[in-house]
């Protein structure tokens, strides 16, 4: 399974502190942001990452992720030239897909739970079509919302709607088939001139291959998009540092996950 996260658009909701630099290079505490979306990422398993930003921060990700070697990943980078939505990110990276599934991250997401990496790695073993993640949030109708039914399967997928019809909303990951991206090449863009990712998934549960896997009340998850999303992302991870339970820090992941032995062996061969 390939990789992308998507660190574009314009930060407005943070500006000026996103004039001249890109959001997701903002500090989240000790880290810059892109780190956690990385390590969600890395933690599933994934090594093959594309890194989608503007044209004008795309030399501050490589400057500071390079070529990935350090960490046991081949990261490659590639401009969105204009934010056209999140959907886009799947054209712009269809050659870097080539025939495998993908998983989209968003570079703005910090996303944590106990046993994420085992469900996620579950997840991709059984993935047709697309698979969502769900948490549930007092502040529904700033995201794209699930409605489900008593089963669990998806009725509705709605983006920012003024009446939710749940609490459930869709974090920023999602993970696809190869389909993803032939489908994404038919989006209309939205009225504000996007290829929205909620128009994408929603074709996948029009044909009955979409799931959403709720997080559970375990999981901590911040669309750190606001000034308040960002400081409580910040604090959450202080705390967690404090009790000894870091949050995104790649080398360890990387250590955990086998990457760098397997990294050691290369080198040496
Ligand atoms: C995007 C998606 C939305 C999703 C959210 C998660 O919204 O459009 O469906 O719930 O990411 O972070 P954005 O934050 O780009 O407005």
């Amino acid at each position: 399974m390939r990789g992308i996260i998507l660190a574009g658009g314009s930060g407005s909701r943070l500006s000026p502190v996103t004039r001249a630099v890109s959001k997701q290079l903002l500090p989240v505490y000790d880290k810059p942001m892109v780190y956690y979306p990385l390590s969600v990422l890395m933690q599933a398993g994934i090594r093959d990452i594309l890194i989608i930003s503007n044209p004008h921060h795309l030399e501050a990700y490589r400057r500071l992720l390079g070529t990935g070697a350090d960490l046991g990943l081949r990261l490659e980078y590639a401009a969105q030239p204009e934010p056209r939505g999140l959907a886009e990110a799947l054209l712009i990276g269809a050659e870097f897909i080539g025939d495998e599934q993908v998983a989209l991250i968003l570079g703005d997401n910090v996303l944590h739970r106990p046993g994420l990496g085992a469900l996620l790695h579950e997840e991709r073993g059984r993935l047709v079509g697309c698979t969502l993640f769900g948490c549930t949030v007092p502040d529904p109708h700033r995201f794209g919302v699930a409605e489900l039914d008593a089963s669990g399967r998806i009725l509705s997928l709605e983006e920012k709607p003024d009446n939710p019809r749940s609490n459930l909303v869709v974090v920023g990951l999602y993970l696809y088939d190869n389909e993803a991206v032939a489908r994404a090449a038919e989006l209309k863009p939205s009225d504000r001139g996007e290829l929205e990712i909620t128009d994408l998934n929603r074709t996948f549960v029009e044909s009955g291959n979409a799931r959403l896997v709720p997080l559970g009340s375990e999981a901590i998850w911040f669309d750190t998009g606001t000034h308040d999303s960002l400081l409580q992302a910040s604090v959450f991870v202080r705390a967690q540092e404090r009790l000894g339970r870091p949050v995104g820090r790649l080398e360890d992941i990387a250590r955990d996950m086998g990457f760098l032995a397997d990294r050691r062996v290369r080198a040496a061969g």
